[in-house]
């Protein structure tokens, strides 16, 4: 099946009590063992069948089937947060004294996470010069549990060559662990070029309303982790929390997504709520077809921007000039989603009265919303940031981050056409 049938199908069909077409909302935490053998077959994995809202929940088992299939993973995983993914999918296969091998362009909070709080739990986080293969491969060694990228980073928007990266950790006997958020399985399907683990905040384009939060981790069923039973001893070896279940055994291809579900989620419980299920996916159903309208906006702000005599500079990796325009070409046939950043003639000044004259664009900081949003991060977000601090975060006085929305490109235009004008006005 095509994208645009998966995000509508996959995963559902009708309830199998009572027939409803719209998938039910299981606003339930717990659900009744039939027996004591029964729950005890539960607990062992022996026959399939639903526990505890925090492991399992059937609106939430729609969303992990539906987030596969348009991944082409084996299985998925729905969380509380796009963080709680990321965080998750370390946690599942590192420990005191792993590392990990990462991009430097991230999104602000993994940055957090991987800077900060996973060296403290003894995790080393190894941030690479650039994201080439071979600033990656430097970085390499034998208690590399992962290498981790984003398939299109946020805010930055450059495109990683996440073919050349799969290629380059499979040769250490390392996983790869793509972020798709900015992207979408609409728009780039990792595990098509190699990845064995995707995450996404569904929060952003997946839901695409803006009205709840969600995580997904995606499984591609393929990296062999029982070939490497001293690195992922937690994968192949009892696991003592698990009544010494041997995932590898038990599980098979799908020891990754079994584990992280029975140890992470079970044991520390970012689980999401089925009303967010729920909503996500009546967002995604229309997935590919939003996708398809913010790209084609994306490419026609971008355009008028790059000939707008108040503006500096445009980063956009659809643009020819952009450094990622030939990975955009490979990666999305030049459609890169919609976040952009661009410079503003006048800098911060400008940069404040531009961002306060916007009508129609929302001043916030998320991405992925059917709206359109912009930030400036240097009178915001980053406001207590050094110009030197400001300089290494990437982040210039003059720069607007935009996420384009689906609105008709016209009034899109119109917005910051006026907003413009007002950053030059005295
Ligand atoms: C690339 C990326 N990954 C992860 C996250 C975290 O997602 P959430 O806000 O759902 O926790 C974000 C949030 O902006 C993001 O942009």
């Amino acid at each position: 099946m095509k994208d645009q049938t998966i995000a509508i199908h996959a995963g559902f069909k009708s309830d199998s009590a009572t027939k409803a077409v719209s998938v039910p909302i299981y606003q339930t935490v717990a659900y009744e063992f039939d027996s004591a053998q029964h729950g005890a077959d539960l607990f062992n994995l022996e026959v399939e069948g639903n526990i505890y809202t925090r492991i399992m929940n059937p609106t939430t088992a729609v969303l992990e089937e539906r987030c596969a299939a348009l991944e082409e993973g084996i299985a998925g995983l729905g969380l509380s947060a796009g963080s709680a993914a990321v965080n998750y999918s370390i946690l599942n296969i590192a420990e005191q004294g792993s590392n990990i091998v990462t991009v430097p362009l991230l999104y602000g909070g993994t940055y957090t996470l991987f800077r900060h709080m996973l060296p403290r739990q003894g995790i080393e986080v190894r941030f690479a010069e650039d994201d080439s293969a071979e600033a990656m491969a430097k970085h390499i060694d034998d208690k590399t549990a992962a290498v981790f990228c984003e398939s299109i980073g946020n805010p930055a928007g450059n495109i990683v060559d996440i073919e050349a990266l799969a290629d380059m950790a499979h040769a250490h006997d390392v996983p790869l662990i793509v972020d798709n958020t900015v992207a979408t399985p609409a728009l780039i399907k990792p595990i098509n070029w190699g990845a064995d683990i995707v995450v996404n905040s569904l929060t952003k384009y997946m839901g695409g309303h803006g009205n709840s939060l969600g995580g997904v981790i995606v499984d591609a069923g393929e990296f062999p982790w029982a070939k490497h039973p001293k690195k992922f001893h937690m994968l192949n070896e009892p696991e003592e929390s698990y009544h010494g279940v041997v995932y590898t055994e038990a599980l098979g291809a799908a020891a990754y997504i079994g584990r992280v579900r029975t140890v992470a989620l079970r044991n520390t419980g970012s689980a999401i709520s089925p009303m967010n299920a729920f909503l996500i996916l009546q967002g995604m159903q229309t997935l590919p077809l939003r996708m398809e309208r913010h790209c084609d906006n994306a490419v026609a702000v971008a355009n008028y921007l790059n000939d707008h005599p108040h503006v500096e500079w445009v980063k956009f990796a659809g643009l020819p000039d952009s450094p990622y325009y030939d990975l955009a070409q490979k990666y999305t046939g030049g459609k890169p989603s919609a976040l952009m950043t661009f410079g503003i003639k006048g800098g911060f000044d400008a940069g404040v009265k531009f961002y306060d004259a916007l009508n129609m664009f929302l001043r916030l900081v998320n991405i992925g919303d059917t709206k359109s949003l912009a930030a400036h991060p240097a009178s915001t977000t980053h406001r207590q940031l050094s110009e030197s601090e400001l300089e290494s975060a990437g982040v210039t006085p003059d720069m607007i981050r935009l996420c384009i929305g689906i609105e008709h490109i016209d009034d899109i235009i119109a917005d910051l056409d006026q907003a413009l004008t007002a950053s030059q006005t005295g």
